[in-house]
This record gives C-alpha cells, sequence and structure tokens, in this order.
C-alpha cells in the first residue's frame, strides 16, 4: 500500500448523524418493514423486532462504527491495518473486502428499487393514480417493471443523482445532502403519519400494528426480525464502518448508535403508521408483499375524494428521499477504497465507481422483463425461481450480511483485546455499559446471527 490517504472527517457531530440515519432509514424502513410486519401478523413480530433490535443491531452497529474508528481509513484498509497491528489472523480480512462489494452490489440493485421510487413521485405528481381499480394498479406496476428500458431510465436517473452526491466529497457533497434531505425527509413523514390518524381506518391500521397476537410467532419470525433489522440500520456491509472511519475521537460511539437505532426503528413504525391507515381506510390487503407500496398504496391514493395526487407525490418523495440517504452510503465505502488505491480525483472515481454499479445494475433492471425467466442458480438445483435479482437480494440479506454480522462480533468480541475495545470506545472495561456490550458481542450476537445463518440455509 502506498503512504495512507487521508480522508476528510464530519464537520460535527450532527452532520454524522444526519448521514448515518440518512444511510439506516432507507427503502428497508418504508417498502420493506411494512410489508415484512403485514406479512409477519403486524404486532407481535414488531415487539420481536424491537427487542432484536436492541439486543443484537445496536451491539453490532457500536462495534461497526467503533472498527471504523480505529482504522480511519476504507473498510478494507481498516480491517487490514487493525489486524497487522494486532497481529490477528488473515481472515478477519473478509471483513474488509466482503463488506466492501456486498455494499457495491446492494447498491446496484438498491438503484433499480430507487428508480420505481423516483417513477412513481412523477406519476403521484401527474395525479396518474387517480381512480386506480386494484387490476389498474397491478397493471401500471406490471408494464412499468416489464419495460427494460423505463427501468433503465429510472436507474440511471437514480444512479446520477446518487453520483452527484457522492464526487463533492464529504462535506460539499454528502454532508450538503442530508443535513437538506433528512429533515425534509421527517417532515414528510410526520405529515403522512397525521393524514393517517384522520383517516377512519387508523384505529384498525394502529391495532394491526401494535396488538400483539402471538399466535403468529415462530422461529422464523425472529430469524426475519434479526434479518431485517440488520438491513434496517445498514450494518454488516460497510457503510458504518466507513462513516465511522470519518468520525472524530470526541464523538461518543455508543451515544451516537443508540440516537441511530431509535431514529430508524421510530421511521420504520411511523411509516407502518402512514401506511397501514390508508390501507384498511379502503379495505385493501395489509399483506401485500412487496408490491404493498407500489400497488396497494396507488389504490387508496386513487380512491380518496381528494388530496390523492398531493399526498401520493409527498409520500414517493418521502421515499425517494429515504433511498438516496442510503444509496449514498452504499456508494461510499468503494469511492473510499478506490481513492485509497488508485489516486484519481474524488469526481473521477465517485463517476468510475457508480458507473460499474450502474452497469451492474442492468442484470437487476433486466430480471422484471427481458431476463424474467432466467433463474441462474437453477441448474445448480438452488433457488429454482429466482431472477437475478432475487438471487442477488437473497444471497446477500441471507447469506453475506449474516457471515459479516457473525465475523464482526467475533472480531470485536474475542479477537480485539477487552482493553483495545474499551480504549476504541472510550468506555471504562469495568462500567456496566461496556460489559454489557461486550457480553452481548461476545455470546448473544454470534449466537443469534448463526441460528438466522443455520436456519435459513436448512430451510433454503
Ligand atoms: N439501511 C438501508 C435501508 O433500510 C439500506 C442500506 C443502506 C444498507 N446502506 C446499507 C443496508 C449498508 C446494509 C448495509 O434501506
Amino acid at each position: 500500500m502506498r503512504e495512507t490517504f487521508v480522508h476528510d472527517h464530519w464537520s460535527n457531530r450532527f452532520a454524522f448523524i444526519m448521514a448515518a440515519v440518512g444511510s439506516a432509514v432507507g427503502l428497508g424502513n418504508i417498502w420493506r418493514f411494512p410489508y415484512i410486519t403485514g406479512e409477519n401478523g403486524g404486532g407481535a413480530f414488531i415487539l420481536i423486532y424491537v427487542v432484536t433490535t436492541i439486543a443484537i443491531g445496536l451491539p453490532i452497529l457500536i462495534a461497526e462504527l467503533m472498527i471504523g474508528r480505529m482504522g480511519g481509513q476504507s473498510p478494507v484498509n481498516t480491517v487490514n491495518s487493525i489486524v497487522d497491528r494486532f497481529r490477528l489472523s488473515a481472515i478477519w480480512k473478509l471483513i474488509g473486502w466482503g463488506s466492501v462489494i456486498g455494499a457495491f452490489v446492494v447498491l446496484s440493485y438498491y438503484s433499480v428499487i430507487g428508480g420505481w421510487a423516483f417513477r412513481y413521485v412523477l406519476a403521484g405528481f401527474m395525479g396518474g393514480f387517480s381512480g386506480m381499480t386494484p387490476d389498474a394498479a397491478g397493471s401500471f406496476f406490471g408494464e412499468f417493471t416489464g419495460s427494460a428500458a423505463q427501468l433503465t431510465f429510472w436507474h440511471t436517473l437514480f444512479m446520477a443523482v446518487n453520483i452527484t452526491i457522492v464526487l463533492g466529497g464529504l462535506k460539499f457533497g454528502i454532508e450538503r445532502a442530508v443535513t437538506v434531505m433528512m429533515p425534509l425527509l421527517f417532515l414528510l413523514l410526520v405529515a403522512m403519519v397525521i393524514y393517517g390518524a384522520t383517516t377512519a381506518g387508523f384505529s384498525e391500521g394502529f391495532a394491526f400494528l401494535f396488538d400483539f397476537d402471538f399466535s403468529k410467532v415462530t422461529a422464523n419470525t425472529f430469524l426475519t426480525a434479526i434479518g431485517q433489522g440488520f438491513f434496517s440500520l445498514s450494518v454488516a456491509l460497510a457503510a458504518m464502518m466507513t462513516y465511522g472511519a470519518y468520525l472524530d475521537r470526541d464523538v461518543s460511539i455508543p451515544r451516537s448508535a443508540g440516537i441511530i437505532a431509535f431514529a430508524d426503528t421510530l421511521v420504520a413504525l411511523l411509516a407502518g403508521l402512514a401506511i397501514f391507515p390508508l390501507v384498511f381506510t379502503f379495505a385493501l390487503e395489509p399483506s401485500g408483499g412487496p408490491g404493498l407500496i407500489f400497488v396497494t398504496l396507488p389504490i387508496a391514493f386513487g380512491k380518496m375524494a381528494a388530496g390523492g395526487p398531493l399526498l401520493a407525490t409527498l409520500f414517493f418523495l418521502l421515499l425517494s428521499v429515504a433511498a438516496i440517504t442510503s444509496a449514498i452510503s452504499l456508494l461510499e465505502p468503494a469511492v473510499s477504497w478506490a481513492e485509497e488505491s488508485w489516486g484519481f480525483r474524488r469526481s473521477v472515481t465517485a463517476m468510475i465507481v457508480g458507473g460499474a454499479a450502474w452497469f451492474v445494475g442492468l442484470a437487476s433492471v433486466f430480471s422484471f422483463n427481458d431476463w424474467s425467466g432466467f433463474f441462474p442458480l437453477a441448474p445448480l438445483g438452488l433457488l429454482e425461481n429466482a431472477t437475478i435479482f432475487d438471487a442477488l437480494d437473497y444471497s446477500i440479506t441471507n447469506i453475506l450480511m449474516p457471515t459479516i454480522g457473525l465475523l464482526m462480533s467475533l472480531f470485536a468480541g474475542w479477537a480485539l483485546s477487552r482493553d483495545a475495545v474499551a480504549e476504541a470506545l472510550d468506555l471504562s472495561p469495568f462500567g456496566l455499559g461496556f460489559r454489557a456490550w461486550r457480553f452481548l458481542m461476545r455470546y448473544l450476537a454470534p449466537l443469534g446471527v448463526l441460528s438466522i445463518f443455520i436456519a435459513n440455509v436448512v430451510a433454503g
């Protein structure tokens, strides 16, 4: 490696928190969380989600930010330098490489779905959902995703916006974008919840989210909750490690991580409170799966007596903002690695890396249309009906993320000494908080993650 590349640092704690919350709050909160909650029976799932997030997701988030700050470089060189400094096994280097590559691959398809959100802002704005019947909403979505040209257009636009932000660098690109977008996102969300509270379906929506029906809980509910928690908190795929690398020593990582996890969970719950009242007001199905946002909600917007187009526009704008601030954090890890490795100007680096992710994303674009019958892993007898998009999403969220989460908890809990991590977190090794964190890191997190992993692999 050449002499160490020096990265910019966050201007202040607020900028860092906005960027990290921006990373965490994304399609995972507003698209995935509501439909997964719907599919898993509502309240009981939410309770389990909150508990596993606090017990497993939050400690790993702390570890990831800590590891990032210890190294101060891209995840690849951060992990390599810690391994060298403490003479640890080379196996840990998988955390750096695996997570950066994983983030890059997630970015490739995240951008495709982000493009859908952009497209739906326009559709809402043009009053496109007015009077839509369920069939019409289904075929609108089907025709849109069925068109490779349309998906490519919106994927390109989404990635272009993302690259434009990231190439501006930490202060002029990322910080400026997130400090404007995150407050906007919050306002939009509150407005949506207030609207939801005025609808006839609010109490039913509320009960759906918060009435605990334990008859629907199975072992799988826990596994789904842990997996969703990882994705939602942006852990295990380099984003938080990269953001931690830009963090000054005087910022408290445990406190910041607590704020990030709290905000992320709050947004997911508020998104549920914005969405389900509409679903129930118009007698629609809460268990609509991935189509909940893109098919079910447009029907609700279309049925509103007044304000449907406005509300639809605001909702999909909210979704778009959430997606962009997350996509930034999926692009930044590979960009920071490339900055250290290639020696080009940041703008060139961001365009090359973002362009490459755009290109890889075309495979996901075609998964919904021209290649919708191509199941890449079927010849191996795996995931028989999975398109390239499905296979990438499945292998990353169910295999790569748990593997990295597991390695990360073992790295922070076992490979690094107690004193080294206490110093890195700026905590006393004898304090209650530190001991609780280290216990979760050494025992509960690895066992919890290992169980998702095994169950997913066994259940296929
Ligand atoms: N957390 C984001 C969401 O909820 C997705 C995301 C952004 C992410 N960066 C990440 C997930 C890094 C894992 C790792 O949509």
